[in-house]
């Protein structure tokens, strides 16, 4: 069965890839990942705000004295690591990885300002990213902003991420722009060689016995692939051939990966399901894929790839609004919901 893909101008020996999380952070759990048969490897995003933090802390040590630098070494038995900033652990990792990998290694940027981001951008591509991931992750919560000046400050981190590197470039996307579509076509223009859709949002709860806000992650579950898989169909024959299409959030099994591909994605990333079973249940998936491709008479993913999407599949309506009345009367009442019929 041939599996083989390209993405971002890489030749991968499948179309699975680990997206950004913290499995792919460590060299020992990241080779783990690759060993299980991840096609490329995205690392976790270099975060602006972590490296503003940290800039703002480490002046204030210097402008504190020297007793506070001395006791702040006691936290650090190794004098090497109070040196080492997030991004030089970043690099160091990177570096490693690239060195050991054999697969392409994929460094992730989270920016939410132009400015800054191109030093940045060109030092994870000197450490030896074999492409550069850029994670725009925020929410529209400012009354003051509207969608045209948030989605020209994206435009322009892209652009100058973009003319800071030459490896290939992918824009990680909310889904929550207004117009998804045109905004997508205007990050492909900015530059990005790829998107990948979506970043997946962290919603807090609320605990009602302390009063406090909960802020954690959770998996996610396979429902939730509908979102990106309903935009991939929409994008991809927008886009056409040449743009690189990522789909990650709710891919769990090898027939989620049969769904993005059908639906035009290059690969499909996966981190929820191989924090909940470990880096091996990649193999799991691989072989899955190859079962349902054998089972369904292809020789190559390539035969699969955007055969559903609104250009192919002959059901354009059923990705787009215009079957929502139809959806909406497809419900069934289960019998005990049925309105009876009036008592004689
Ligand atoms: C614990 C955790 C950490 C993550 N860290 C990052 C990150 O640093 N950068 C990023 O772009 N996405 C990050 N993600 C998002 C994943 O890459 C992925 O897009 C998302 O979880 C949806 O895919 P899934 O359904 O396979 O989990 C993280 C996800 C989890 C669960």
């Amino acid at each position: 069965m041939d599996l083989t893909t390209r993405y971002l101008g890489l030749d991968l020996r499948t179309p699975i890839v680990a997206s950004a999380s913290p499995l792919n952070g460590h060299v020992d759990s990241a080779l783990q990942v690759e060993a299980a048969g991840a096609a490329a490897i995205v690392m976790p995003s270099l975060f602006e705000e972590e490296i503003v933090h940290e800039e703002v802390e480490l002046t204030r040590a210097l402008e504190a004295g020297s007793e506070h630098f001395a006791e702040a070494l006691d936290y650090f038995p190794d004098v090497d690591d109070a040196y080492m900033t997030t991004t030089d652990r970043y690099l160091a990792t990177l570096e490693s990885l690239a060195a050991r990998c054999e697969v392409p290694v994929i460094a992730s940027l989270n920016a939410t300002s132009p400015g800054g981001w191109t030093w940045h951008a060109s030092l994870l591509e000197r450490a030896g990213a074999a492409a550069l991931e850029l994670n725009l992750y925020h929410l529209a919560a400012d009354p003051t902003l509207d969608a045209t000046a948030m989605e020209h400050r994206d435009l322009q981190i892209v652009e100058a991420v973009r003319t800071a590197v030459s490896i290939p470039v992918a824009v990680k996307l909310s889904p929550h722009y207004s117009a998804m579509a045109n905004f997508a076509a205007r990050v492909v223009d900015a530059g990005a060689d790829g998107l990948v859709l979506f970043n997946r949002f962290y919603q807090p709860d609320l605990d009602l016995e302390s009063l406090e806000v909960v802020n954690r992650v959770e998996l996610s579950h396979p429902g939730e692939m509908r979102l990106p898989l309903r935009w991939m169909a929409i994008l991809r024959p927008q886009l056409g051939p040449d743009v690189s299409l990522a789909l990650t959030t709710g891919v769990h099994s090898g027939t989620d990966v049969v769904k993005a591909l059908m639906s035009g994605a290059d690969v499909a990333m996966l981190t929820s399901a191989l924090l909940r079973n470990g880096a091996s249940h990649l193999r799991t998936v691989e072989s899955q894929l190859v079962a349902w491709l054998e089972d369904h008479e292809y020789e190559s993913t390539d035969q699969l790839r955007g055969s559903a999407t609104t250009a192919t599949s002959g059901d354009a309506a059923a990705f787009e609004r215009t079957n929502y009345v139809q959806v909406l009367h497809s419900w069934a009442a289960p019998h005990h919901l049925t309105p009876s019929s009036p008592s004689s």
